[in-house]
This record gives C-alpha cells, structure tokens and sequence, in this order.
C-alpha cells in the first residue's frame, strides 16, 4: 500500500505523513530532505548551486541514513537551496531508486513531496494533494522557525514561499502539481488534527 502526499511548502504534507504512517504501521519517508540534503552537500564544500554536474555527484553520493534527526536541514536556507538543485534532471534521476525502494517497503509507505504522486510513484494506491493559502502557510513556517530559534520576518517567508512555489511549478522537470487522479484537501482553515481527520477519510474512502 503506497499513499503518495504532495503539495507546496508550508502545506503541511510531512506533518500528515507522519500521522498517516502511524496510525498504519507504515514507513514515512519526506523526500524533500533528500533535496535539502544535496543542496547541503555542495553548501558545505562551497560550491555554487549552478554546478549541476557537482549537484548531480552529490545526489549519486547521498548518505541517506539520519536525515530525519539533522535539524540543520530544516532551515529557512536549505528548503531555498533544494528548490534550486531540485531543478536539475540528473539530481532527480540519482534519487528516483531509492525513493522508489523505500515506497515498497511492508506492509507499506507514505511519501511526501513534490512529484511522488506523478512520477516517483505513479501507480500509488492513494493520491493526496495538499494546499493552503500562501499567507497561511508563511504564517506556519514563521511560528516554526520561532520555535527553531531562527529569525525571519513574516514578510520575507511569505516572499520565499511565493518565489519557491513558482520555481517549483515552473520547472521542466517534475514540476509541482496534482496528479490527474489525486484528491485535494485545502488546509488552510484546518488545524493539524481537523487536516489529519479529513485526510484519514479520504484514505479510507478510496481503500474501499
Ligand atoms: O511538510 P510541509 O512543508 O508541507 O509542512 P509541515 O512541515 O508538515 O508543516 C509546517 C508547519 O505547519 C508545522 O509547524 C506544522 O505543525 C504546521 N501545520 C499547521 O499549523 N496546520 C496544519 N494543518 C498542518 C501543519
Ligand atoms: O518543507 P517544505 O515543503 O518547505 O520543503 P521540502 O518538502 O523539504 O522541499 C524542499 C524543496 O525540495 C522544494 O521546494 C522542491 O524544490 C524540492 N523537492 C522536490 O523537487 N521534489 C520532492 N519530491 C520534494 C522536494
């Protein structure tokens, strides 16, 4: 059984995952941190994010163990980073085999992201595509940035969120949108619990 989640940032797709993978004994596994983390990789070495032929050697070479733990990859930099290597069609070949690995695992797996629904697992059994308003997403990932100890004005997420979006829809290669037979749930006046409510019964539904 695969659920494939996808959806802008901010959207509040790996907090759904997560509680989707729970509550069915399932793997989860948040595909933007693979991105974060090659972005990260060149980051560290200081090498330019144009260098798609380091990108693509990066990606080839990924640790992919422990990323769930490194807080780093979760800053405000990072998810902006990801979204300009993410671009690149020989980075995302280099991650295609083992996300789609980690989406066989028994007795299945949740994965959320940008492409999952319509390239990395096409044949999912259950197809979930998150939105909210931009402003309630910045809103979000402001108070989660607090929380993180990071300063941002909200103004300035918003303008990051916006700009990330649009690269993200725009690309040539995987770009995001819904898949043709996924199902949209705007979270935008849902809470994380209301948005796990309403997502548990889509799953349900379209299982039966
Ligand atoms: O994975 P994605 O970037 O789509 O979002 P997330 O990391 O799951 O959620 C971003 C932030 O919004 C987290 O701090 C969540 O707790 C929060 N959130 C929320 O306030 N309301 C929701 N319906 C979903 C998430
Ligand atoms: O948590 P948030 O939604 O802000 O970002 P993320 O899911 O960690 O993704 C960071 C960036 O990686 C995105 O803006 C995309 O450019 C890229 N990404 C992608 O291209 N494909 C995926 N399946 C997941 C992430």
């Amino acid at each position: 059984m695969i659920i494939a989640i996808d959806g802008p940032a901010a959207s509040g797709k790996g907090t759904l995952g997560k509680r989707l993978a729970e509550h069915y004994g399932f793997a989860h596994l948040d595909t933007g941190l693979l991105y974060r983390a090659v972005a990260r990789a060149l980051m560290d070495r200081d090498i330019p994010l144009t260098d798609r032929d380091a990108a693509a050697h990066a990606a080839q070479n990924l640790d992919v163990s422990h990323l769930e733990d490194d807080t780093r990859l979760r800053g405000a930099a990072m998810g902006e980073a990801a979204s300009v290597v993410s671009a690149y069609q020989p980075v995302r070949d280099a991650l295609l085999a083992f996300q789609r690995q980690f989406a066989a695992r028994k007795p299945g797996a949740v994965l959320d992201g940008r492409d999952i629904g319509t390239v990395v697992c096409p044949d999912a059994d259950v197809k979930l595509f998150i939105t909210a308003s931009p402003e309630e997403r910045a809103r979000r990932r402001h108070l989660e940035l607090q929380r993180r100890g990071e300063q941002a004005a909200y103004e300035t997420i918003l303008e990051d969120i916006r700009r990330r979006d649009e690269r993200d829809m725009s690309r040539s290669t995987a770009p995001l949108k819904a898949a043709a037979d996924a199902l949209t749930l705007d979270t935008t006046d849902l809470d994380a619990d209301a948005a796990f409510d309403a997502a548990l019964k889509m799953v349900e539904s379209s299982r039966s």
